[in-house]
């Protein structure tokens, strides 16, 4: 469900025709629905109303944007964050610190010092070695970090092989047999309180089945902890939730997913907490953008070439994801076309033979369910700039994130003295 719908021939967002923040903000630019993210907050924490007080950290990585954030922030959500940079985000959104989950394989030293000094909750440690490493320099800061252990539970999630995150030869976590032996190691260091279980097998997951194998798995190794002695208090089970791209994709639903939640944990005892991101932001979003002409050179599909690239939404090119494209004022004529962009590659390819709208020079069109992973993934390849960004709430809308153009780019560079 979200509030991108048709109102007298023309596609709004919430209160607002589309059309006018493009005359307004100009194309392509990112449109997000604030009344759709909080529905979906509110969907999500329903969902796990069985639960004792669950924590829910919004996956900064999947919208970061700072207006997305304190919106969520306004929902009583905290974050997942896996930088500095998005942790600084979270707190700008007046985050709790006491509610940030850092996770990532690859915490540096600095942002390990950031966590520490802004208090976060909880570090998910994904190895021994960034154990240790954090210990030590929690110890020189005379502070404890509070951790829980990110175990990699071998489940194939049945997603992209570039979003799935729980196979042995995944580089995430700590492989789960030998987790308890690596739970115990860094339990006794100084600079840490190891408090629990991490966990996240993959995104876009279309079944529960793998979530469940994998949880069950947790479980067991919660059980087996203790039985060694070791206090775990919390589990965090991760985010990945599929969304519906296509309009016959069936997804679970976020009721499905908190009662099977609900029967899995049943007995834990500890403190559970979610790293929800596509299900909250990928349908509170959409790309809009113009065509900027129709190339009919063959007997083909014609090439309808939009001004949005892969720059600006980077899925299908990377992942041969699917994005519904729809036109902003449909004639109700369809035709097959290809979408492409400008970006001088073939991989810069949004659509190919597909039946859609008819679209022509000049016609506005969305690339739906793109709240999530679609500007921040943006580049500036082919020099061209970063994508705009707009919240609307009702019938009135904000540009929260500027079109960055090119020049501001270039200006960050320099050629060195020699070369003058
Ligand atoms: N927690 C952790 C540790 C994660 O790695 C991720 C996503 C999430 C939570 C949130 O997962 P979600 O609920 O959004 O599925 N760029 C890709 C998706 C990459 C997901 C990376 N990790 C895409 O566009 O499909």
């Amino acid at each position: 469900m979200n509030h991108f719908e048709l109102r007298e021939g023309v596609l709004h967002a919430e209160g607002v025709p589309l059309p006018w923040i493009a005359a307004e903000v100009g194309t392509p630019v990112y449109v997000y629905s604030q009344a759709t993210l909080v529905r979906h907050a509110r969907v999500f924490r329903d969902a796990l109303s069985a639960l004792d007080n669950p924590h829910i950290a919004f996956a900064v990585k999947s919208n970061p944007n700072l207006a997305v954030l304190k919106v969520l922030q306004r929902e009583g959500y905290g974050a997942d964050v896996v930088s500095g940079g998005e942790l600084s985000r979270a707190l700008a959104a007046d985050m709790a610190p006491a509610d940030i989950v850092f996770s990532g394989v690859g915490k540096t030293r600095d942002e390990m010092i950031y966590g520490l000094q802004t208090e976060i909750g909880q570090f998910n440690v994904e190895s021994e070695e960034e154990g240790i490493e954090l210990s030590a320099i929690a110890e020189a800061q005379g502070k404890i970090a509070r951790c829980a252990l990110r175990v990699n539970p071998d489940v194939d999630a049945g997603t992209h092989e570039k979003i799935s995150t729980g196979k042995a030869e995944n580089k995430f976590g700590v492989p789960i047999h030998r987790a308890g032996e690596i739970y115990a190691a860094l339990a006794v260091l100084p600079g840490l309180e190891m408090r629990g279980i991490a966990v996240h097998i993959g995104s876009q997951l279309s079944s529960l089945v793998p979530l469940e194998t994998a949880f069950g798995k947790v479980g067991a190794l919660i059980a087996d902890l203790r039985a060694q002695g070791q206090n775990v208090t919390h589990a965090d089970l991760g985010g990945g939730l599929g969304v519906p791209y296509k309009a016959d994709d069936v997804m679970p639903s976020p009721a499905e997913y908190g009662a099977m939640v609900a029967r899995v944990t049943a007995g834990w005892n500890v403190a559970l907490s979610f790293e929800p991101g596509r299900i909250i932001a990928g349908n509170a979003g959409v790309l809009l953008t113009r065509v900027i002409r129709v190339k009919r050179s063959s007997n083909a599909s014609p090439f309808v070439v939009v001004d949005a690239a892969m720059n600006d939404l980077a899925r299908p090119a990377m992942y041969g994801a699917w994005h519904d494209i729809d036109a902003v004022v449909p004639s109700g004529a369809t035709s097959e076309s290809h979408v492409v962009g400008p970006i001088c590659e073939t991989g810069d390819t949004f659509a190919m033979n597909r039946l859609m709208a008819t679209l022509e020079t000049g016609d506005l069109a969305v690339f739906r369910t793109a709240g999530a992973y679609g500007a921040t993934m943006a580049s500036s390849y082919n020099s061209r700039g970063f994508v705009a960004e707009v919240l609307v709430d009702g019938d009135r809308y904000a540009v929260v994130a500027d079109r960055l153009p090119p020049a501001d780019i270039m200006a960050a560079e320099r050629v060195p003295a020699w070369l003058k």
